[in-house]
C-alpha cells in the first residue's frame, strides 16, 4: 500500500503556507539550529509538541517515547539529552506528560501489551510506592494523579543523570521543568517544579498541577 498522496499535498499546503508568512524561513533554518528547549515528551499521536506550544521548526528539539521515560540506560533518551545539553546548549527541557496516557494507565493497571511491559517496568513500579497515597481518590483522580507524578519522578530522574549534573557544575544555564497536558482541553499545566542547579532539590511529593496563564 503507498503513502497516502495526500500527505504530499498536505506537506506541500504547509510549506507554502510558511513562505507566505516568511520567504526566507528556510534558507534561515538550513543555516543553523539554536533551540533554547529540549521537550521529553510522550508519542501520543495527540500530543504533538511544538504545535502545543506554539514553536516553530528550529525552536524545539525533541525527544518522545512512550510514557515519557527518562531512563538511565536509554541511550537514545541520554543522547538527545546529552547533544542539546552540551552542544546546542538549550536553556530548558521540559518534561511534558499528559492525563488519560495510555502507557501510564496501562502501567497501573498492570495489563500485558507485550514488550511495552518492560518499558513500563519503572512506572509500574512507582505506582506501587504511591498506591497508598492514590487510595483515596476516586478512579479519574487517580489516573490524573498518577499521570502528574509519572512527570514528577521523570524530572526526579532527569537531575540525576550525569549530563545534567555535569552542566551545572561547569554553571551552564540549564532548568528542568515538569509539566503535563490535557487533551480534553489543549492547556498544558505546570507542575511548579522547576530546577536551576545542583543545589535544588525537587519536592518530596509532586505538587498539584496549575494553569500559568
Ligand atoms: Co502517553
Amino acid at each position: 500500500m503507498k503513502l497516502p498522496i495526500q500527505l504530499f499535498h498536505n506537506n506541500k499546503g504547509w510549506v507554502e503556507g510558511m513562505l507566505r508568512q516568511d520567504p526566507d524561513f528556510f534558507s534561515k533554518l538550513l543555516a543553523q539550529q539554536t533551540p533554547e528547549y529540549l521537550w521529553i515528551g510522550c508519542s501520543d499521536s495527540r500530543v504533538p509538541a511544538n504545535e502545543i506550544i506554539g514553536l516553530l521548526p528550529g525552536e524545539l528539539f525533541v525527544h518522545r517515547n512512550i510514557a515519557n521515560v527518562i531512563a538511565y540506560n536509554d541511550f537514545n533518551c541520554l543522547s538527545v539529552l546529552q547533544y542539546a545539553v552540551d552542544h546546542l546548549k538549550v536553556k530548558h527541557v521540559i518534561v511534558c506528560g499528559h492525563y488519560g496516557c495510555g502507557g501510564v494507565l496501562a502501567a497501573m493497571r498492570d495489563v500485558r501489551l507485550g514488550l511495552v511491559d518492560n518499558w513500563l517496568r519503572s512506572i509500574q513500579e512507582t505506582y506501587v510506592f504511591y498506591q497508598k497515597e492514590l487510595e483515596g481518590l476516586n478512579a479519574r483522580q487517580r489516573e490524573d494523579r498518577f499521570c502528574e507524578i509519572n512527570v514528577f519522578q521523570q524530572v526526579c530522574h532527569l537531575q540525576k543523570t550525569t549530563i545534567v549534573q555535569d552542566a551545572w557544575k561547569r554553571e551552564q544555564e540549564l532548568s528542568l521543568h515538569g509539566c503535563i497536558y490535557s487533551i480534553a482541553d489543549g492547556l498544558m499545566r505546570d507542575l511548579g517544579m522547576t530546577l536551576s542547579s545542583a543545589e535544588e532539590t525537587a519536592p518530596l511529593r509532586p505538587p498539584p498541577a496549575r494553569l500559568r496563564i
